[in-house]
């Protein structure tokens, strides 16, 4: 039997360009998602890209039975663990939402690969983890906090990661911290569908570009950044797939290791910036208004990427320009009816 790849949140933004990237370089992949983020229909889209479906389990990663089933039915070498719950906001309000399918979630599925002897598992953290921080550009090594609820999650899985490790030979375990993905598939058939009010900076911008939405509120000028709006490292969809098949491929040649690595460009660019990179891909204006700066949010934050280049050999190629043209196709697509 060939091997598959298990894509766990696989019909969402991220594990969906994750399954393109990883089909087209010869994998066969088996999502397993609750949709309770995505739609059924991101599985004939990634068909219409890579021209293969990929295998699509709808359920839990909370329920050991369903797991233990999908590793009973499938050759599985690898795990990458997307599904989870990513609101920071949301996150306060339902804390126990978050460590139940953040947490709970991962260690059913850890455990569940213990009990199938899969032992390679490329896990998504987040730059969160970094708090505010002291160094810029950021480092691995950083020093790590959590400010609320969602980041903590991402914090207690890196630590059990670590625990397992040291725990018993053979596993091969990549922790990967993502700075601000966006942008969407060239296609423009995959892409960040949020629901309801999009929280994030480019979901929104773009939902003011169509018209959606009358004005993005810009949280604070006062920052010490150059226009005084928060500086954030966008990174393309497209190349955190790629620095995922990366990982795996590094993970796939080790006998075992655990590395956590930075997937950012680099590159800081401000909310102004955005916001032009954006009207300049689009053609449309973006309107936008200054307010208040939002509870929780740091100035800057950018990555140091020496050590994904050293070590993965994997370095971002896509520049806004790129994102915003790429977000914007995906946004216009999105009201084709296929
Ligand atoms: P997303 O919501 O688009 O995708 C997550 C997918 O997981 C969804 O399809 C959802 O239906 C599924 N899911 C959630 N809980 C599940 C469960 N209990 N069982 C099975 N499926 C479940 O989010 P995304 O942006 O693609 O993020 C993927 C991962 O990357 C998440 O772990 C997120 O925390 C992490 N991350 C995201 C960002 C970002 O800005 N998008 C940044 C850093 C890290
Ligand atoms: C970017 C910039 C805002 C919305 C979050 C999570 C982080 C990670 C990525 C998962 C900031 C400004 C935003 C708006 C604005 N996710 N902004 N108006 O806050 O860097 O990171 O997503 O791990 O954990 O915290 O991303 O896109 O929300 O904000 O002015 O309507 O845009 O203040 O400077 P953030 P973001």
């Amino acid at each position: 039997m060939n091997t598959s790849i298990l894509v766990t949140g696989g019909a969402g933004f991220i594990g969906s360009h994750a399954t393109v990237v990883l089909q087209q370089a010869g994998y066969q992949v088996v999502i397993l998602d609750n949709l309770c983020n995505s739609a059924r229909s991101v599985l004939d889209r990634i068909e219409r890209i890579t021209g293969t479906p990929p295998t699509f389990i709808q359920g839990d990663i909370r329920d050991a039975q369903t797991l233990d089933g999908v590793f009973a039915s499938h050759s599985i070498s690898a795990v990458m663990h997307f599904a989870g719950l990513k609101a920071v906001g949301e996150s306060t309000q339902v804390p126990l939402s978050y460590y139940d399918n953040n947490i709970n979630g991962s260690v059913q599925l850890l455990s569940a690969m213990q009990r199938a002897d899969v032992r390679t598992f490329i896990f998504s953290s987040s730059a969160t983890v970094y708090g505010e921080p002291s160094i810029l550009p950021i480092p691995e090594h950083h020093s790590r906090s959590a400010t609320n609820p969602y980041g903590h999650t991402k914090l207690v899985v890196e630590d059990i990661l670590e625990n397992l490790y040291n725990s018993e030979p053979g596993w091969r375990i990549a922790r990967l911290r993502y700075f601000n993905p966006v942008g969407a598939h060239p296609s423009g058939l995959i892409g960040e569908a949020p629901q309801g009010v999009p929280n994030n900076l480019m979901p929104y911008v773009a939902q003011v570009a169509t018209g959606q939405r009358e004005k993005l509120h810009v949280f604070g000028n006062d920052y010490d950044t150059p226009d005084g709006t928060g500086v954030r490292d966008y990174i393309h969809v497209m190349d955190l797939a790629e620095g995922h098949l990366a990982a795996l491929r590094y993970c796939e040649a080790a006998q075992q290791d655990m590395l956590t690595v930075n997937l950012g460009t680099g590159e800081g660019y401000s909310v102004l910036d955005m916001v032009r990179a954006f009207e300049a891909a689009s053609g449309r204006p973006v309107a936008y208004e200054i307010t208040g700066r939002r509870a929780g949010d740091i100035a800057s934050c950018w990555a140091d990427t020496t050590f994904a280049e050293q070590k993965l050999g994997w370095k971002a190629g896509k520049g806004i320009k790129e994102m915003c043209e790429d977000a914007w196709r995906w946004e216009m697509r999105q009201s084709v009816k296929d």
